[in-house]
């Protein structure tokens, strides 16, 4: 049900471009968001931070929808990039998880994430949440625009209905990644690397990394290691490598190989029956079989829970990281 948008079909046809803008987390949730409305809608989708959009003379217009992303609603730059966006006359979709926030109040169109109140600072379901309501709004988009089949449309659907039932799976599976917390819970550089929309994913775990447990994480699209930053793979630097898109597997295959050549320890996180990883990797931690593009959903959860264990042998206060507020209503 997207009782909320109200858009109608000739609005939806007469988009040209999406431009998604948030901070934090609900800015990588939107570069989720970018990867599947691209390869759904087929729409042209840029992703930008709230604080560099709104300072950004940006180029939108009545062509251009705009969705913003907020959890609490209230963040002050999000809510001043929606006020920039309506006043160059887009149309702006909110997905956020307060009602009648400002945000909520101020956009066009609303998907809730009916995630319930955020008690943890650090923010977890919230992002789960708003993954769904960027799949539910691309699958929405491409059914108006017909750029995917009904059956595709169907398919996608059902298993994001039953997807709940793996994420329990993952967190009755993720002793692999509380033994890797143990071993490397004392390092001070760790590198999460991925490809495509592992790599969307790899950003929002370094974030949880950095933090609850104060651990410098560097997320690097795993293409990119070589133009730079291998250097800084030494002995023993924790890698935490995501691995679970079928049509880049061979290619992230090689990237593992290339940060193992240089003694990196990696944890990979691959697909179910993906086993020639374990071969390369130190700790391979399986995902249960999903639709490729809703693979995010299960692949954040093993990174939210390093993130934690790491906190919890170093000691750190998982329930109150230090520095970070609920809600950024200041610029
Ligand atoms: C994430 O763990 C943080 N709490 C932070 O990055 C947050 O996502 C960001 O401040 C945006 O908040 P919002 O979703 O309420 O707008």
């Amino acid at each position: 049900m997207l009782d909320e948008i109200n858009m109608t079909p000739e609005q939806i046809k007469g988009i040209k471009r999406i431009v998604i803008t948030a901070c934090g987390t609900a800015y990588h949730a939107g570069l989720v968001g970018k990867y599947v409305i691209e390869q759904l809608v087929r729409l042209p989708v840029e992703v930008d931070i709230a604080s560099e959009f709104r300072y950004r003379d940006p180029i939108i217009d009545k062509d251009t929808l705009v969705v913003v992303v907020s959890q609490s609603g209230e963040t002050a730059d999000t809510l001043a990039a929606l006020r920039e966006a309506r006043r160059r006359g887009a149309r702006v979709v909110a997905i956020t998880n307060v009602i009648a926030s400002s945000v909520a109040r101020e956009a066009d169109d609303i998907i809730y994430t009916w995630a319930g109140p955020e008690i943890s600072v650090a923010s977890t379901k919230a992002y789960t949440t708003q993954l769904v309501a960027m799949y539910l709004l691309a699958l929405y988009l491409a059914q108006e625009r017909n750029t995917l089949a009904a059956g595709n449309i169907k398919e996608i659907l059902g298993e994001l209905k039953s997807i709940y039932a793996k994420a329990q799976e993952v967190l009755d599976n993720a002793a692999p990644v509380k033994e890797f917390a143990q071993q490397y819970h004392r390092s001070e550089d760790t590198f999460f690397i991925g490809r495509g929309l592992d790599y969307a994913v790899a950003l929002e775990g370094s974030l949880k990394l950095k933090e609850i447990s104060y651990i410098h994480a560097e997320a690097y699209a795993a293409g990119e290691l070589k133009h730079g930053t291998l250097a800084l793979i030494v002995e023993n630097i924790p890698v935490i490598a995501l691995a679970t898109q079928q049509s880049l597997f061979e290619k992230m295959v090689s990237n593992i190989k290339e940060v193992k050549a240089r003694d990196a320890s990696v944890i990979a996180l691959a697909m179910e029956g993906h086993t020639e990883v374990a071969k390369i990797a130190d700790r391979v931690l399986y995902i249960p079989k999903t639709h490729q593009i809703l693979a995010p959903i299960l692949t954040v959860i093993p990174l939210q829970l390093l993130a934690y264990y790491m906190a919890v042998y170093r000691g750190c206060d998982v329930d109150k990281p230090r520095n970070l507020a609920k809600s950024v209503t200041v610029e």
